[in-house]
């Protein structure tokens, strides 16, 4: 890795102080080298501030990670989550060819869909995380795609105001609560689940990988439905987990979601590095924030339904990849995960836009359009793009000091005036994004985009020689909550805290 390091930053550094306009007059082809196409995705890399031979040192990045090797793993289920010593088969559960048990549940869930549709008006959606992110992200996403006459409420937070909020005017004898908890065990889902289950509701389901839990807590054994240990939390929305959208959508969408996940699984699995658009992204992630120093990178769909991308990839890049380890637990010369942050355009742009175009550092952007059919007013469609292309552009083409001067100066501006605001009217450009489309959407084109950050997410782990599949690092909070409560409910104090912690369960015990 060392050599293949050294070459990057040597393209890194001539890059640097290259403007993103040169790279463009250098080489009039590079809009159409460095646009790449997967399955219901186009992504435009020509405003990044890279080349070819950029792009071939991370090539050699790549091979040094042995990314076939770990992406051959990966799809044979080799135990690569090595600190759990489990196999990490998402992917397995959107194949045509998916396992004989997968397939079993899944028929179950459309059964269930069709059996118990009739008898409710409303869902309640009881998880957290990866139990709670990804079906609320695809029923979003899909609102056009759902049945008329069910309302579907999620409560995720301890704070009791989310579930109050997610019963509220809701006919218990008309509800499905579906607790969502791949290991039964988590604190907030099973508090909101006990409040709800006092509520009353007529009918009671579970998604979870320890069924025996669900079924001693008081579900139907035919109502619970099963996924494995060896899907992740954050990567299984394509499971039991989102039960909730196979009964509020229509029939077919969620089966559809899996096909283009599965669409870009096939993809991910055959392309070489060179057209692996996955791959290639996650290069440059690396690229960006280890060779360029962009520790962060906004996230910026533009479209309404996709507004709750960037909480779903906070959680599937910062748990997965927030890591300082290697898989053999050695100490990480460079950082595996950048930030991850974001809002829906055009929302964003009237919020911290403000930083992207003239904050002191550079943001890498990320931008999504969706380049099918838009609701709503046709003459909004336009407008949207028009908004999405433009930032790209300022970001990138920037407006000098002179030309702001000149601008205020023609409009009847004192020279001594434009000079004064000039420097705070200019913009200083020069700044990378990538322009993503998705063809539609539909459930095809999310599960594909979905599918897409998930391979990206674990190319990048590869880049970093980490474990993306486990995640210790949230337990520590854990167990001190439980520590803490029983002084917050009442209880003596613990005598072993610091200073600060003691004195904030005094005033708030
Ligand atoms: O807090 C970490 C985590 O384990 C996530 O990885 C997971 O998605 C979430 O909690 C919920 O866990 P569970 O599905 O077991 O309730």
């Amino acid at each position: 890795m060392g050599d293949a390091w050294l070459k990057v930053e040597a393209e890194a550094k001539r890059l640097a102080s290259t403007p993103l306009l040169d790279l463009f007059a250098a080489n009039p082809r590079r809009v159409e080298e460095l646009t790449f196409q997967a399955p219901h995705l186009i992504a435009d890399f020509s405003k990044q501030r890279i080349d070819g031979a950029a792009l071939n040192a991370l090539g050699a990045l790549v091979q040094a990670a042995d990314f076939d090797g770990w992406r051959a793993k990966l799809f044979a289920g080799e135990a690569v989550n090595n600190t759990e010593g489990r196999a990490a088969k998402h992917w397995a559960l959107r194949g045509a060819d998916s396992p004989a048990a997968v397939m079993e549940v899944r028929a179950r869930m459309a059964a269930f869909a069709e059996h118990i549709r009739p008898q409710i008006n409303a869902i309640v959606h009881l998880g957290i995380g990866g139990s709670d992110l990804g079906p609320r992200l695809v029923l979003d996403a899909l609102k056009p795609l759902r049945v008329s006459g069910i309302d579907v409420r999620f409560a995720a937070n301890v704070d009791g105001a989310d579930v109050a909020d997610a019963i509220d005017g809701l006919d218990p004898k008309r509800t499905l609560l579906i607790v969502v908890s791949k290991t039964f065990t988590t604190q907030e889902t099973l508090a909101n689940a006990e409040f709800v289950r006092a509520w009353g509701p007529a009918h009671l389901a579970a998604a979870t990988a320890a069924p025996d839990k669900a079924v001693a807590w008081g579900v139907p054994p035919e109502n619970v439905f099963a996924f494995w240990d060896w899907v992740g939390g954050r990567y299984s929305l394509w499971s039991s987990v989102s039960l909730a959208c196979a009964i509020a959508l229509q029939d077919g969408a969620f089966e559809n979601l899996l096909s283009g996940a599965a669409a870009m699984d096939a993809h991910f699995r055959e392309a070489p590095f060179a057209q692996n658009l996955p791959a290639l992204s996650a290069a440059l992630q690396m690229w960006n924030r280890e060779a360029l120093g962009h520790g962060s990178y906004a996230l910026l769909p533009y479209s309404e339904r996709l507004r709750l991308m960037p909480a779903y990839m906070q959680q599937l890049e910062m748990e997965s990849n927030g890591k300082r380890v290697s898989r053999d637990g050695a100490i990480l010369e460079r950082s595996a995960c950048g930030v991850t942050w974001g809002a829906a355009g055009t929302n964003a742009q009237h919020s911290f836009f403000q930083l992207l175009h003239q904050g002191v550092g550079e943001i890498p952007a990320e931008f999504i359009v969706n380049a099918g059919r838009h609701e709503g007013p046709v003459s909004h469609r336009a407008k949207v793009f028009a908004n999405a292309l433009a930032q790209t552009r300022a970001l990138m083409v920037g407006k000098s000091a002179a030309q702001a001067r000149a601008e205020m100066v023609a409009k009847g501006m004192s020279e001594a005036e434009a000079n004064r605001l000039a420097p705070h009217r200019a913009f200083p450009g020069n700044r990378a994004s990538t322009l993503m489309a998705i063809d539609a959407l539909s459930p095809e084109a999310i599960g594909a985009l979905l599918a897409f950050y998930e391979h990206r997410t674990f190319s990048q782990a590869v880049l970093a020689g980490i474990n993306p599949f486990d995640q210790w690092g949230v337990e520590l909070g854990k167990e001190m909550a439980n520590a803490l409560l029983p002084s917050l409910e009442g209880g003596a104090a613990s005598s072993d805290l610091d200073a600060s912690t003691a004195a904030w369960v005094k005033r708030l015990g």
